[in-house]
């Protein structure tokens, strides 16, 4: 291990992340019903220029008047670049105090937009005595957020966690893409020719390398790394490959920007029963070995060693915390 220790944020599940437009007020009374581990309500770009105003209030209210006790609930701030970015800050925290978790910062591009945000946020909360801490989440979808992702992971005590935005992302990059998330058959692989000159394609995973990028530098930091919006909720098994893809290369949870998504993120960053029961039996052989004065052993046919413990209690509390939030 390193002589530096890496701090772990706040825990909590974040399976699902609810995307709630501040503009639509039945949906957010019916976000309140919602099992999305996170909901976060929007203003930034589910909502049209001419109704930001109306929606920041519709916010205040819902957040004042519905009953959301046992949720976890973040506000999508506009960007650092609009003049409503600041309002959404004061109004909300002033109007509303001590009821959001987190707040949500698009477009993040250099450590300085979290640095303002964060002083703005603190004074807020110290002039209105709130006790609660509030704290961020930083999407990760522009070039320069990407370029600069260790230094925005590093920015502020306040952040939990890091999320890919895809569709901004593909926007900054130029991808050839216009839908959000998911493949680009553009994006494949030929094999050789075979002896009668046939060949496969092999699709490509064209969003890998930015949320690998994203995952390394949350967790290098503590944070959780976050999967964004699928875009066609109308394809659950595209929404679940995309979603098993992050999962397997780190990412804690995705988006939900439909209701029926939920279930689903809720469901595939789950650890299995039987993924669960392997790592226990992995912990208790460990623990067998270490008594023996073994570092390694082999389980069902396979190595395993004391990293393997680490891997097994990562999924073992995973469990435990889901178990926990019932
Ligand atoms: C999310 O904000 C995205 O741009 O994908
Ligand atoms: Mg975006």
């Amino acid at each position: 291990m390193s002589f530096t220790i890496v701090e772990q944020c706040t825990p909590r599940l974040n399976r699902s992340e609810l995307a709630v437009p501040g503009s639509n007020t039945k949906f957010l009374e019916k976000a309140t019903e919602s099992k999305a581990d996170v909901i976060f309500l929007d203003l930034e770009d589910a909502v049209a220029p001419d109704d930001k105003e109306q929606a920041r209030k519709n916010i205040i209210e819902a957040l004042n008047d519905l009953d959301w006790s046992g949720k976890t609930l973040s506000v999508r701030i506009n960007g650092l670049d609009t003049h409503y970015m600041c309002r959404d800050v004061i109004d909300i925290l002033e109007q509303a105090p001590g009821k959001l978790d987190l707040i949500m910062i698009p477009k993040a591009g250099t450590a300085a937009d979290i640095y303002a945000v964060d002083m703005l946020v603190t004074q807020i909360e110290d002039a209105t005595k709130v006790e609660k801490r509030i704290g961020f989440e930083l999407i990760i979808e522009t070039a320069l957020g990407m370029m600069n992702v260790d230094e925005l992971a590093a920015s502020s005590p306040r952040l939990e966690s890091l999320h890919f935005g895809v569709a901004d992302y593909a926007a900054s990059t130029k991808a050839r893409t216009t839908v959000i998330g998911g493949p680009n058959k553009d994006y494949h692989v030929l094999t050789d020719p075979d002896g009668d000159g046939n060949r496969d394609v092999h699709w490509g995973d064209m969003w890998h390398y930015p949320v690998a990028r994203m995952v390394v530098a949350a967790r290098a930091h503590g944070l959780r790394p976050i999967d964004g919006p699928f875009g066609d909720f109308s394809d659950p098994d595209g929404f679940t490959a995309q979603g098993n893809r992050s999962a397997t290369l780190g990412c804690e949870g995705k988006w939900a920007i439909h209701p029926s998504q939920v279930e689903l993120a809720n469901d595939l960053f789950s650890p299995s029963e039987e993924d669960v029961t392997k790592a226990k039996r992995i912990i208790e052989a460990m623990e067998q070995a270490q008594k023996e004065g073994k570092g390694a052993v082999a389980l069902d046919g396979r190595l395993i060693d004391i990293a393997s413990i680490k891997q097994a209690e990562v999924m073992v509390r995973k469990a435990e915390q889901i178990k926990a939030a019932g």
